[in-house]
């Protein structure tokens, strides 16, 4: 944590005498707010705490807790430090421009379909999508269409989207405007995006990405979304790099109109964005531009190690290149499936036996997030409980196939069916009714089935197999 300096006399400290403070350089928001809340001066302005330390352990998060007063910019206007600081993020990624987002992924998620698609319009979804983009079609009356990739086994997680269903919806479909896709997902697995960008340009369609889970990349030496060809692109920079929660990043590439897009961070974002929420996206990424880069490509390598661990030490299934060639390399998804465990079960054992918190777990996989701000100590830990674990479980069963979840029929819009009048009923009782909310297990947050979608007894059946303890209720449209 960086200390804290109070001067004796009005504006003392300079942006160098700042610089020598901090431990690494090149924020210019943060240095700009820090400069600010060490200079001598009454606030009489929001927020109310002042930047006074309240609560003590955050004292300098609220010393740089400001609102668009003198030296700190504005958001939605673009201007002053927060732009220089998108201006360098947008540089590091290698896009066109970049705006902030205290809203999530999820703002960013909204903004690029307003902006792409807009009110009315049609998409083409990877139908692995966070229920943020089911939200945005609600909102925006919104038609999707879908494609699935097949899923890989033994983990029942989606791999490669197939280029001849995206061509064959494009086709079908001339009114989409964009297409949308999940790259990384939340287990790792990367879609081939300059490929998909080709598919695009040929049909004169946008490419979007949620890279949620990707901020990472070019700290690992990966490329993100835009320099793959993507027209626009959300990327969580809470989820991976060291940012506070909620702070993430829109991303655009040649050609996008630049005021638009910003028009519609703010149709779906607080008009008081957090400016320690904004201070440590820019702090995330100098960070991760700078010292941070080599904890990132040591995470690469621990994570890498692990995978090698887990296959030859457990009787548990780590996700590697071997099963997909292309994976985020800090994203560890260790399947169970084989063993008499399930995900959840091994994320349970984990925590109360190891103190092992995973980020998520489901019927047959636990997954871990590795980054750069894990210690030699952590991985020990997670390695040795999964070993002890694995030497627990006797039984090994062969695994079973996983069945995809099966397609279903659109009988309603999206939006029609949002707004409808609603009920909730036990999935058991749901077969031939019609969907309100997205049927979502969370995380990692992806509908099964979406509003408007007529619910059958197949879906009744897996999502019983699968997800009966996580789906209680239904919310269904009734007339
Ligand atoms: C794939 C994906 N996209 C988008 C989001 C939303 O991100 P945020 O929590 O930053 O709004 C999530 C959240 O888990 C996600 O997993």
């Amino acid at each position: 944590m960086l200390r804290r300096k109070r001067p004796s006399q009005r504006g003392q400290l300079t942006y160098r005498q700042i610089n020598r403070l901090l431990p690494f350089t090149g924020a210019p928001l943060f240095h700009a707010l820090q400069l600010l809340a060490t200079g001598d001066s009454a606030r009489f302005h929001m927020p109310g705490h002042k930047g006074e330390p309240l609560f003590h352990t955050f004292a300098e998060v609220f010393a740089i807790d400001f609102t668009e007063t003198y030296g700190t910019g504005n958001l939605y206007l673009g201007d002053g430090p927060i732009r220089d600081a998108e201006v360098a993020a947008a540089l590091y990624f290698g896009a066109a421009d970049c705006f902030f987002l205290t809203g999530g992924s999820t703002q960013g998620i909204m903004a690029m379909l307003a902006a792409a698609v807009g009110r009315g319009g049609s998409v083409l979804l990877d139908r692995e999508c966070h229920k943020s983009v089911c939200h945005a079609c609600a909102l925006l009356d919104i038609t999707p269409y879908f494609v699935s990739a097949p899923l890989l086994e033994p983990f029942a997680v989606s791999g490669e989207l197939p280029a001849q269903a995206v061509e064959q919806q494009l086709v079908a479909h001339p009114d989409i405007r964009a297409v949308l896709v999940t790259s990384p997902t939340y287990y790792g697995v990367r879609r081939a995006l300059p490929a998909l960008a080709d598919l695009c340009r040929a049909f004169g369609k946008l490419l979007l990405v949620d890279a949620a889970h990707g901020a990472h990349f070019p700290a690992v030496g990966l490329p993100a979304p835009i320099a793959e060809g993507a027209d626009m692109a959300v990327l969580s920079m809470h989820k991976t790099l060291p940012c506070l929660g909620q702070g993430a990043v829109l991303l655009s590439g040649k050609g996008v109109d630049r005021r638009a897009l910003r028009e519609n961070t703010a149709l779906f974002g607080t008009s008081s964005p957090s400016y320690p929420v904004m201070a440590s996206i820019d702090l995330a990424r100098a960070y991760t531009e700078g010292p941070g880069r080599d904890a990132y490509r040591r995470s690469a390598e621990a994570c890498a190690a692990l995978r090698e661990y887990i296959g030859r030490r457990t009787g548990f299934t780590a996700l590697d290149e071997t099963h997909f060639p292309a994976l985020d390399p800090c994203r560890l998804t260790v399947c169970t499936a084989g063993t008499d465990a399930t995900g959840h079960r091994l994320a349970d054992m984990l925590w109360s036996e190891y103190g092992v918190a995973c980020e998520m777990a489901d019927d047959r996989n636990a997954v871990f997030i590795l980054t750069g701000a894990d210690t030699g100590a952590s991985l020990h830990r997670l390695r040795r409980g999964l070993r002890r674990i694995s030497a627990r479980r006797h039984e090994t069963l062969p695994p079973s196939a996983a069945a995809p979840f099966p397609p279903a029929e659109r009988v309603m819009r999206v939006r029609d069916a949002w707004f409808a009048n609603t009920g909730r009923v036990e999935p058991a009782a749901a077969e031939g009714l019609v969907c309100a909310r997205p049927v979502t297990p969370y995380p990692p947050g992806v509908p099964l089935l979406w509003p408007g979608e007529k619910i059958t007894r197949a879906h009744i059946e897996l999502i019983r197999e699968r997800w009966y303890n996580e789906i209680g209720e239904i919310t269904v449209v009734i007339s």
